[in-house]
């Protein structure tokens, strides 16, 4: 019985919401192990859009259980308000939703912190969700966070949350911050928030390895993606959570051993959202024309994203970090319209090949990209659900992907909907997924 990471390849927005609703049929639970309401999943059923942040696209399912890990930072207003958005779906959460008690809590102050960091003279800025979530993620790893275990515990919570608070305060009005904060209302907002989840918090740990144990299947689900990686990713533009692959185990408390598959998700092309190096970014019009047809604007925040080609030394530096099994390549109707479709397939720097992603942000914007141009289709593949029925030009152009990244293509994203999904027969991603 497998137990499979899905995550993002690339800067993330790759289209995981979809690949993970429409697979999770096959398991038993899915878990989110890492970030917080800085993700944006969406998810297209029929006429219905979920945009889920915190909660794992698996709780679309009914039957399945959703889990929050303990790798998560998490906002309680923003839980509160995905809750009620699904319940009036008719979603059932009560039941379905489990929530670490490890995972640490998202204050507005964190917020006004992080307001002060991207402002702050002399200091790079990121160009962040402004969620509060890397402050969130600094008090966590300085050992003054406060946790969902805490929350539970009137007595533990209030002089932890006075304290926690009056440090915040001190360091934003500090740093001439002076957003409206009220801590009474807060406190009783998260008392209230603490009472709703009473009963959907556990150890989620002990629930995800006992799951296993008794031969239920997990599927860990990434967010954000693999170059947002605090370690991996193209650092400091990156997100302040371990996005790559391992983020699965020390996010959720399950051990290496009992994981068997690891899924990229990427683009057909390839998007940024916030600052940071991109070689193959494409600033021209069909940069332009990339973002308007994939409609290429964050969900969470509404920025418009950068849009560029898809980065074959990326996918391949990627592929060695989380050790790919297979690819899902979304969005490929984006690219129907495109005379010719560049694809980056090696780097340069000064004259010379570069073989290693550079660690540096310098040595990132060094990089030119060395593109192979291929021939667009030119008819729609929108929708197609049968490897047989892509254009020939469109199969080449996948193949390419495989052949130049060393990992297959096991399954391609047509459309939005469950159905505009293309698997590969007999493919890696087939064994794992279906
Ligand atoms: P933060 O996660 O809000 O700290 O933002 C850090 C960087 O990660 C910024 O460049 C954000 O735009 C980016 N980022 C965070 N979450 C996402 C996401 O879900 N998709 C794409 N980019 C994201």
């Amino acid at each position: 019985m497998s137990n499979v990471i899905i995550l993002g390849a690339q800067w993330g927005d790759e289209g995981k919401g979809k690949v993970v609703d429409l697979f999770s049929e096959r398991f038993d639970i899915v878990a989110r192990y890492q970030g917080g309401h800085n993700a944006g999943h969406t998810v297209r059923i029929g006429d219905r859009k979920f945009v889920l942040k915190l909660i794992p696209s698996g709780i679309l399912r009914s039957g399945k259980q959703s889990v929050i890990g303990n790798g998560l930072v998490v906002d309680p207003s923003a839980l509160l308000s995905e809750i009620a958005m699904l319940e009036a779906a008719g979603i059932t959460v009560d039941g379905s939703l489990f929530i670490s008690n490890r995972a640490q809590v998202v204050l507005p102050t964190h917020r006004m912190l992080e307001k002060a960091a991207e402002t702050r003279p002399g200091r790079t800025a990121i160009g962040t969700t402004s969620r509060g979530i890397g402050p969130c993620y600094e008090d966590k790893i300085a050992r003054r966070g406060m946790r969902i275990g805490d929350l539970m515990d009137r007595a533990v919570f209030e002089p932890l949350f006075d304290t926690i608070v009056a440090e915040h305060l001190a360091a934003a009005r500090a740093a001439g911050i002076h957003d409206p904060f009220d801590p009474e209302a807060v406190r009783a907002e998260i008392e209230r928030v603490a009472e709703r989840i009473r009963p959907m918090v556990c150890d989620t740990a002990r629930l995800l390895n006992d799951a296993i144990a008794a031969g239920r299947r997990v599927m860990f689900e990434g967010a954000q993606g693999t170059m947002l990686d605090v370690d991996h990713g193209t650092y400091p533009f990156v997100t302040s959570s371990s996005a790559a692959a391992g983020g699965a185990c020390t996010g959720t408390g399950v051990p290496p051993t009992r994981i068997h598959g690891v899924i990229g998700v990427a683009k057909a092309y390839i998007t940024r959202v916030g600052g940071g190096p991109f070689p193959t970014e494409a600033l021209d019009s069909w940069g332009d024309q990339i973002r308007n047809r994939g409609n290429e604007f964050g969900s969470v925040t509404g920025r418009p994203r950068r849009c560029g080609w898809f980065d074959v030394p990326l996918m391949r530096y990627a592929a060695m970090i989380n050790g790919f099994d297979s690819l899902v390549i979304t969005k490929l109707d984006v690219l129907d319209e495109m005379e010719k479709i560049p694809v980056c397939v090696s780097y340069r720097a000064g004259g010379t090949e570069v073989t290693d992603m550079p660690p540096t942000v310098k040595g990132v914007a060094a990089l030119e990209p060395v593109y192979e141009c291929l021939p667009g289709w030119r008819v729609s593949t929108f929708g197609v659900s049968s490897y047989d029925d892509l254009p020939p030009a469109a199969r080449d152009y996948l193949q390419l992907l495989a052949r130049h990244t060393g990992v297959e293509v096991g399954c391609i994203s047509t459309g939005p909907e469950r159905n505009q999904t293309i698997v590969k027969p007999a493919s890696r991603f087939a064994r794992l997924l279906t």
